[in-house]
């Protein structure tokens, strides 16, 4: 099954590669139609902190005020036990880093590029891979955070700039939401219950997720909305505890805060009962459980989309009629190549699907 969410990432990163060159006008349709995982919530909600304890590693500008600026599409690849971790962006396409902290940095450095150093956002995303040994294979998104204000060095047109393009990611019907509220706030007031209501209302595609549960007053706890007493959803909300600003300034990792997060859960009384489906590593677990089966019931559509670009190319190069330029013809040409090495990819899964093989 890892090798299927494998085959879907190279090929989505293959389709933005593509998409991005303007060369094939039905590409960014296959872009569409692959299922990705995207953070969704107010201002300083967690949202960074979540997806860093998802992926397991201290990669993400998180911290109060809008700190992330431009949507991250990260994907997660995971590789052989024992190999060495290593990210690298799509626009330093031959720069691998090791070093996590130097990851950060670079977010922190291209989102200034194209924003300036001010409180602009942009809707340019930031491609950004992580191979690891110690991931599942994901494709995950971090969006800017809901507001309700602009603040200083802003124009008055954020609030609806960053619910436009958080909606133009998570409209989409296979993009699996992650709405991020926090517990020591009114859940009738969370923005990501809010939006995602609004472009998913029978929530088959949103798992709400409940942070900052360390921080509830005094004399209040979350198991009314873990139970789903308080507010609904389709499949359970997951608690999770992240780490403080205070970790973060004192540099607490990600092993100790996992450690701790695991321990609050199963020591504190009014949550034990939850424990096993409380915290980042089970949020992990259930993500990759989702996008199996909607990548599985997406196979033959992908499939069919690409066997339509192949046809469109090939209909595009006997067009351009002979002799063509050298240039165009070649760039369709080699465009055509890969669609249908995917293709023929895909025909031999599916054939593992058919004959119940476990070749996924
Ligand atoms: P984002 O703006 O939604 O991406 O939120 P961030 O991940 O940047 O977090 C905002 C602030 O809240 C940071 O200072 C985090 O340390 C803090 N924070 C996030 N989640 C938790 C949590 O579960 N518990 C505590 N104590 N602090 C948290
Ligand atoms: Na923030
Ligand atoms: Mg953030």
């Amino acid at each position: 099954m890892e090798n299927l969410i494998s085959l879907v990432n190279k090929i989505q990163r293959a389709c933005t590669v593509l998409g991005d060159h303007g060369e094939a006008s039905a590409l960014p349709t296959l872009w569409d139609s692959l299922p990705a995982i995207a953070v969704v919530g107010g201002q300083s909600s967690g949202k960074s902190s979540v997806l860093e304890s998802v992926v397991g590693k201290d990669f993400l500008p998180r911290g109060s005020g809008i700190v992330t600026r431009r949507p991250l599409v990260l994907q997660l690849h995971k590789t052989d036990e024992g190999s060495r971790e290593y990210a690298e962006f799509l626009h330093l396409p031959r720069k691998r880093f090791t070093d996590f902290a130097a990851v950060r940095k670079e977010i922190q450095d291209e989102t200034d590029r194209e924003t300036g150093r001010t409180k602009q956002i942009s809707s340019v995303p930031i491609h950004l891979s992580i191979y690891s040994p110690n991931v599942v294979n994901l494709t995950l998104i971090d969006l800017p955070g809901l507001t309700k204000v602009a603040v200083e060095g802003q124009p008055d047109s954020i609030v609806q700039d960053i619910e436009n393009m958080v909606r133009s990611y998570i409209e989409k019907p296979n993009c699996i939401i992650l709405a991020i509220s926090p517990a020591n706030q009114d859940l009738a007031t969370s923005d990501a219950i809010k939006i995602s209501r609004e472009v998913d209302p029978t929530g088959e595609r949103t798992l709400g997720v409940l942070t900052k549960i360390d921080l509830m007053d005094k004399g209040t706890d979350a198991v009314d909305m873990l139970e789903g007493r308080a507010y609904r959803l389709k499949f359970p909300w997951i608690g999770v505890v992240n780490r403080s600003q205070a970790d973060i300034n004192k540099n607490v990792d990600m092993i100790a805060a996992r450690r701790r997060e695991r321990e609050y859960f199963a020591n504190t009384p009014e949550y034990k009962h939850l424990a096993h489906r409380m915290g980042s590593e089970h949020l992990a677990k259930m993500l990759s459980k989702h996008l199996e089966t909607v990548i599985k019931s997406k196979i033959p559509g992908i499939q069919s989309l690409i066997s339509k670009t192949v046809a469109e190319l090939e209909a595009e190069l006997s067009r351009l009629g002979k002799p063509i330029a050298a240039d165009a013809g070649g760039k369709l040409y080699a465009i055509m190549e890969i669609c249908r090495s995917f293709d023929q990819i895909f025909k031999e899964h599916l054939d593992g699907v058919r004959s119940g093989g476990d070749k996924i």
